[in-house]
C-alpha cells in the first residue's frame, strides 16, 4: 500500500468528504438501526431516514411524487435524487408507473443498496463530496427532501451552485427545508435547543434557513426568484410539513 505523507493524506480525506459531520453522523445511524434491528433491514433504512413505519414510508414517498408531478414532472425526464437514502421517492415514482432516467446519490451505501435492490434500472450513486454528479446541462429536475435541513448554509450553497450547472435551461431545483418562520418545524428548534443545554448529543444536525438565504443562493448561481411553499400548504399537492423552495434556471 502507498503511504501518502499526513498532510497529503489530510487533503485527500477532506476532498472525499470523510470529514463531513453528515457523512459521519448518517453512517453512525445507519448502522445502528440495522443493528437494533437485525430481522428487519428494510424497517431500519426507512426509519434511518425518518420513516417509523413501512406505511409513512410509502405515504411520504407518494406526497413527494405528487409534489414533482405538480411541478412539472412527466415521463422521460431526467432526475438527480440528492440524498435518496433507501429510496423512498425511488420507489413511489415506480408505483406511480413513472418512466424515465432516475440517478439516486447518497453518502450512506447500505441505503443506496437497498434503493438498488428495490429498484433495479434505476442509476445509484455514493457521493459524499457537495457536488452533483452529472453532466452540465443534461438534468430535468434536481430534487432532495430533507437533506439541507441537515448540512450546514455552505453545504447547501455549494449544492445549489452545481446544480444549477447541471440542469438543463428550464430545469428546476426542488426541495425541502426548516424555517424559523414556520410555527410547525418549532417542534424540531426546541430538540435543537434541548440538546445544546443537556450536552446530549443529537443524532445529527437539524439546519434551518431563511428564505432570503435560499433566494441569495438562488441568485447567486443564476436561478430565478425562488418560489416557496408553506409547510401546511395543501391547495396543489398534500401538505409537506416541510417548507419547498422551486428554483429555476432560465430557459
Ligand atoms: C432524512 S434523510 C432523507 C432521505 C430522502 N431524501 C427521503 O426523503 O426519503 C437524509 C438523507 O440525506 C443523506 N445525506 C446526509 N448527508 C448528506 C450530504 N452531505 N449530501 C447528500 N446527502 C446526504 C442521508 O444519508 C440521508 O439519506
Amino acid at each position: 500500500m502507498i503511504r501518502l505523507p499526513r498532510l497529503l493524506r489530510r487533503k485527500h480525506s477532506a476532498a472525499q468528504g470523510h470529514q463531513s459531520h453528515s457523512v459521519r453522523d448518517y453512517q453512525a445511524l445507519v448502522r445502528a438501526k440495522l443493528k437494533s434491528l437485525p430481522h428487519n433491514p428494510t424497517l431500519a433504512l426507512a426509519q434511518a431516514i425518518g420513516a417509523p413505519t413501512m406505511a409513512d414510508f410509502v405515504s411520504i414517498g407518494d406526497g413527494h411524487v405528487a409534489v414533482l408531478r405538480h411541478h412539472g414532472l412527466t415521463d422521460g425526464m431526467t432526475v438527480y435524487d440528492l440524498g435518496c437514502g433507501c429510496g423512498r421517492t425511488a420507489q413511489a415514482l415506480r408505483r406511480a408507473g413513472w418512466h424515465g432516467g432516475y440517478t439516486g446519490a447518497d453518502v450512506v451505501q447500505e441505503l443506496i443498496d437497498e434503493l438498488a435492490r428495490q429498484c433495479p434500472g434505476y442509476d445509484v450513486l455514493l457521493n459524499v463530496a457537495p457536488r452533483i454528479v452529472a453532466p452540465d446541462a443534461s438534468l430535468d429536475i434536481v430534487f432532495h427532501w430533507s437533506v439541507f435541513t441537515h448540512l450546514y448554509p455552505g453545504e447547501s450553497y455549494l449544492y445549489t451552485l452545481d446544480a444549477f450547472r447541471a440542469l438543463k435551461p428550464g430545469g428546476k431545483m426542488i426541495f425541502s427545508f426548516f424555517e424559523l418562520e414556520e410555527a410547525e418545524h418549532d417542534r424540531v428548534w426546541n430538540a435543537n435547543l434541548d440538546h445544546l443545554r443537556t450536552g446530549h448529543p443529537a443524532e445529527h444536525l437539524d439546519a434551518f434557513l431563511h428564505r432570503d438565504w435560499i433566494c441569495r443562493f438562488a441568485r447567486d448561481a443564476g436561478f430565478a426568484s425562488p418560489r416557496f411553499t408553506d409547510g401546511h400548504d395543501d391547495s396543489d399537492h398534500p401538505p409537506f410539513w416541510q417548507s419547498l423552495a422551486i428554483l429555476e434556471k432560465p430557459a
